[in-house]
């Protein structure tokens, strides 16, 4: 018997779960199963791994991975001129009746996550990472395996340090850099030594990061929002907040996506240097710029007054748990006191093989891949947003992995993600991004209603899907909003 590997039957053979883990094991698995259980009997020739790779959508080198894994187990062989076939296992290969199998992909459509945040996971380079890994520990000093230096590995400083002025225009040295375990922490360690040095409260953007207040309150200081617009941060209403400090993405605004605009950049500068004040710059996805160079760190235009916060969870993937802080001498001891109390250091191979990773080049490398992959998914982005909800309505910059869906006046931002939910959309609105006070208060915020789109986790295929989906959804939940959410 043959097997029909063409698409689109009941009887699946291998399908293939994007969010269900790794495919190689997924393929592998069903293969493996099948050749068991004689759903593939003895000498039956598989498709060559090209043919597999296009019938299942993924990589080809996913498939000569399977292959050679049940080439290897015994399961599959392989002759010159008659390419690979299902070996003979057990004794009773090929007697058994089977029914035809067809090879398909999924056939209910798989749930888009528009989350914001997440880089495209299946772009990892894991096989340069573990290249990386492997050498850091084939080549650590002896000595180097006990306590690292307190502020981070002194090659993975000068690094960061050396990309830090190269790629973000940014003024520093490697005894400004303290490693640590990704931006969060870095920015708990940070706030802990501005309230330490006597600075009570903090200002940040509205709308912003989601947890900036709530870190902010638990390192004892006071949060005030600042409302951002068109141009970012309204550095007006920071001078009236009476804050000393404040936190802000200003390359590319945390969720709006804008950029703090040149004279608000001027501004902000002169309002640090009129309080006495610091700047903490969230710096987390300026390597992805798509129409323009993207503009450089705030820390290389006032390295006195900027703390700036930089991390590998958007470039290379978030759970490398791996950043860094450029600190002024004013506050860098404190940083690193923060981070010797608390968990006495950042995970040593891995910085070694960070550093691997950017002085050897694979990390630039990478960089060049994904922002071609972000660079075509927000093109299309646009042009399926303004399809379905016509011109002008994608704001944001060509920019990182999210963008803001303006949704027709009067709609319903709540209403809209909870309707696209219901059809396999998920979607945060804007509102979920607002400041909230510690006492669970929001004020209103001055943008008309809109979802943020994570684009960076999402193929072709489903941000097509949906957007579709979020217009129809849009459609049910246009009449006048409620109050504003
Ligand atoms: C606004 C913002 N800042 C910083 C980060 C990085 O945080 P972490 O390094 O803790 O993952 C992210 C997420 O990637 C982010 O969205």
């Amino acid at each position: 018997m043959t097997v029909d590997w063409g698409r689109g039957g009941p009887d699946l053979l291998v399908a293939v779960d994007r969010d269900a883990g790794p495919l190689r094991t997924q393929i592998q698995d069903q293969l493996r199963a099948a050749i068991r259980d004689q759903r593939l009997g003895a000498g039956e020739r598989l498709p060559s791994t090209r043919r597999l790779a296009e019938l299942l959508e993924v990589a080809r080198g996913t498939v000569v991975d399977v292959y050679e894994q049940l080439l290897a187990e015994g399961y599959l062989e392989s002759t010159v001129g008659s390419g690979t076939r299902v070996a003979a296992i057990g004794s009773s290969g090929g007697s058994a009746r089977r029914a035809p199998v067809v090879v398909s992909a999924p056939s209910s459509p798989r749930p888009v996550d528009f989350e914001y945040g997440i880089p495209d996971l299946r772009s990892v380079p894991l096989s340069d990472w573990s290249w990386a890994v492997s050498k850091a520990t084939q080549t650590l000093p002896t000595a180097a395996l006990g306590d690292e230096d307190l502020a981070g590995s002194r090659n993975l400083r000068e690094v960061v340090t050396a990309y830090h002025r190269r790629v973000r225009a940014g003024w520093a040295t490697a005894e400004d850099a303290i490693i640590v375990s990704g931006f969060r922490q870095g920015l708990a360690f940070a706030l802990a030594t501005l309230a330490r040095q006597g600075i009570p409260r903090i200002a940040l953007e509205d709308p912003g990061p989601r947890d900036h207040a709530l870190i902010a309150r638990r390192a004892g200081l006071e949060a005030v929002p600042v409302p951002v617009d068109d141009h970012g941060l309204d550095v007006g209403r920071l001078r009236r907040s009476g804050a000393r400090a404040v936190l802000l993405t200003p390359a590319h605004q945390c969720p709006t996506g804008v950029v703090l605009g040149p004279s608000r950049r001027r501004d902000l500068i002169a309002w640090a240097d009129e309080v006495d004040g610091v700047i903490l710059e969230d710096d987390y996805d300026a390597e992805f710029r798509y129409d323009r160079q993207p503009v450089g760190s705030l820390q290389g235009l006032n390295p006195a007054r900027v703390i700036a916060l930089g991390s590998v969870s958007k470039t290379l993937a978030p759970t490398i748990r791996l950043g860094w802080v450029f600190a002024p001498p004013r506050f860098a001891a404190g940083i690193v006191e923060e981070k010797r109390l608390s968990s006495r250091g950042a995970p040593g191979l891995d910085q070694e093989a960070l550093a691997l990773l950017m002085e050897t080049g694979r990390f630039d490398r990478h960089l060049r891949r994904v922002r071609e992959i972000y660079r075509t998914r927000r093109d299309l982005l646009a042009a399926e947003v303004e399809h379905a909800f016509g011109p002008g309505r994608l704001r944001g910059l060509a920019a990182g992995c999210h963008a803001l869906l303006h949704l027709p006046d009067g709609s319903s931002e709540r209403g809209v993600a909870a309707a696209a939910e219901t059809m396999g959309v998920r979607v945060n609105p804007l509102s979920h991004y607002r400041f909230v006070t510690e006492d669970g208060r929001a004020a209103p915020l001055g943008f008309p209603p809109a979802l943020v789109l994570g684009f960076g986790n999402v193929d072709e295929q489903q941000l097509r899907r949906g957007i579709r989906i979020l217009a129809r959804a849009a459609e049910r939940h246009a009449g006048p909003a409620r109050e504003r959410e």
